[in-house]
């Protein structure tokens, strides 16, 4: 049987139950929660706007460190807001600047911070809002390095019972997703062999600003740099590392990789293609392979090989099992073969359609009923998953989970953000 502690550290439903919400946080039942988000691009957008339509949380604050960022969040959730008969962003609740996010985590008006920014910046938002007893929706990864990571399972050990924290893996909640899960944790495939994984998507766009600064460019176009992004293994491939842990139900004991940078030409350090042989308790290896480079649509998905039966878990395509006990989730039979129907704004179609509503439902939710959530340390644990795969790439060798938590990485942001006051 789990104890209070591993129940805690398991990410699982964390509320006191005893409280009502009404007395156990300053939200009222009923009444909306309001949100604040920090960080007004693309992700942070379409994950706001869909909070807006699909749950009881109203966008009340925008914050982010460019003024036109902001003022393109206000004029987008303005016109959302009337048409959902709300009222439009009071001028004193939005923020802009370096320290955009200590105003709004500061704010009394705002219930639930939802952090949107660069990963470099993740931890270190997450402890500000979590400090300023905010609920929390913080985009993955958690954490950009190893001590990023552990400052967050710290951050974690402080959030109180009546705090809600989720972290953006969102593809867990897609109903196909969900499903299949359900039964390769209940067996359907017998004796787990071995799992395949892959994550192809476009090279991102540059973000031209007109008569931006070395600094300021590298801020927009942070998704190219290893220390604002993490990479592409940490950044984007880390939701199908994120289902391979959960389906599997632990984190990679090692991983040997290779990789580098073949195709991409433009600014940065990122990598464009990376192979990773994670080691799984009882020695089931994942394969994993990725590329972010030329636009060949966006195709990700996961293989779990068993001896009973195989499964099948793409972005778009069918979600299958096929052996002894077969399933499919009827509608992803109809869907066409990848590559996937996916928007450069962060919002996904086929397999991941229901994904962000469902989730954002169970964790506002989450809010309303007390029954709150600390997602950080599966977050945390995901996101090292990813740093161990790296580091193999980086390296060239074979680096255990032990070698890694044991490594002092630290990445450095490299530019003083105060001259963006
Ligand atoms: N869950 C998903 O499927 C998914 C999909 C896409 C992106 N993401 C994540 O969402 C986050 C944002 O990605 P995006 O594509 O929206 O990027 P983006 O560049 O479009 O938006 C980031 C915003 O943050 C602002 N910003 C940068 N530094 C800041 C700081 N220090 N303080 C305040 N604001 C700051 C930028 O000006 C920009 O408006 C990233 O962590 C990314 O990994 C998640």
């Amino acid at each position: 049987m789990m104890n209070r502690r591993q129940f805690l550290q398991t990410g699982s439903a964390c509320g006191l139950l005893l409280l009502k919400p009404s007395t156990a946080f300053s939200y009222q039942a009923n009444s909306a929660v309001r949100l604040g988000l920090l960080g007004c691009g693309n992700r942070g957008t379409t994950v706001s706007t869909s909070f807006s339509k699909s749950t009881t949380a109203q966008v009340v604050a925008l914050a982010d460190i460019f003024p036109d960022k902001l003022a393109l969040g206000r004029s987008h959730f303005d016109q959302l807001n009337a048409g959902l008969g709300r009222a439009s962003i009071d001028s004193k609740l939005l923020f802009h600047g370096p320290h955009a996010f200590e105003q709004l985590v500061a704010s009394k008006d705002v219930d639930l911070i939802q952090i949107s920014t660069p990963p470099f910046f993740h931890v270190h938002h997450l402890e500000a809002a979590v400090a300023a007893g905010k609920h929390v929706y913080c985009e993955k990864p958690v954490g950009v390095d190893i001590v990023q990571a552990k400052q967050a399972l710290e951050i974690a050990k402080r959030v109180k019972p009546t705090q809600s924290v989720d972290v953006g893996f969102q593809c867990r909640s897609a109903p196909p997703i969900a499903a299949i899960a359900e039964k390769i944790k209940a067996g359907a495939l017998g004796k787990l062999g071995s799992v395949a994984g892959y994550y192809n998507a476009p090279a991102s766009e540059e973000k031209v600003h007109p008569g931006a600064s070395p600094d300021e460019y590298r801020l927009r176009n942070w998704l190219w740099y290893r220390a604002l992004s993490g990479d592409i293994l940490v950044e984007q491939n880390i939701h199908i590392i994120d289902l391979c842990n959960w389906m599997l139900g632990s984190h990679p004991l090692k991983a040997a990789a290779t990789g580098g940078r073949n195709i991409l030409t433009h600014a940065g350090d990122c990598w464009d293609n990376y192979q990773v042989d994670f080691t799984y308790p009882d020695e089931v290896h994942f394969a994993f392979a990725s590329t972010q480079f030329g636009n060949p649509g966006f195709n990700a998905g996961l293989s779990l090989y068993g001896g009973n039966g195989s499964a099948t878990v793409p972005y778009a395509g069918p979600v299958q099992v096929t052996g002894s006990q077969p399933w499919v989730w009827q509608d992803s039979m109809n869907t066409t073969a990848p590559p996937a129907k996916f928007a450069a704004n962060g919002s996904f179609e086929d397999n991941l359609k229901f994904a962000d509503r469902d989730k954002e439902r169970t964790f506002i939710d989450s809010i309303t009923s007390g029954q709150c959530h600390n997602q950080i340390a599966a977050g945390v644990e995901t996101a090292l998953s990813c740093m161990l795969g790296r580091m193999a790439g980086y390296e060239k060798r074979e680096v255990t989970w032990e070698e890694l938590l044991a490594n002092g990485e630290s990445y450095k942001l490299g530019m003083d953000l105060d001259q963006f006051a």
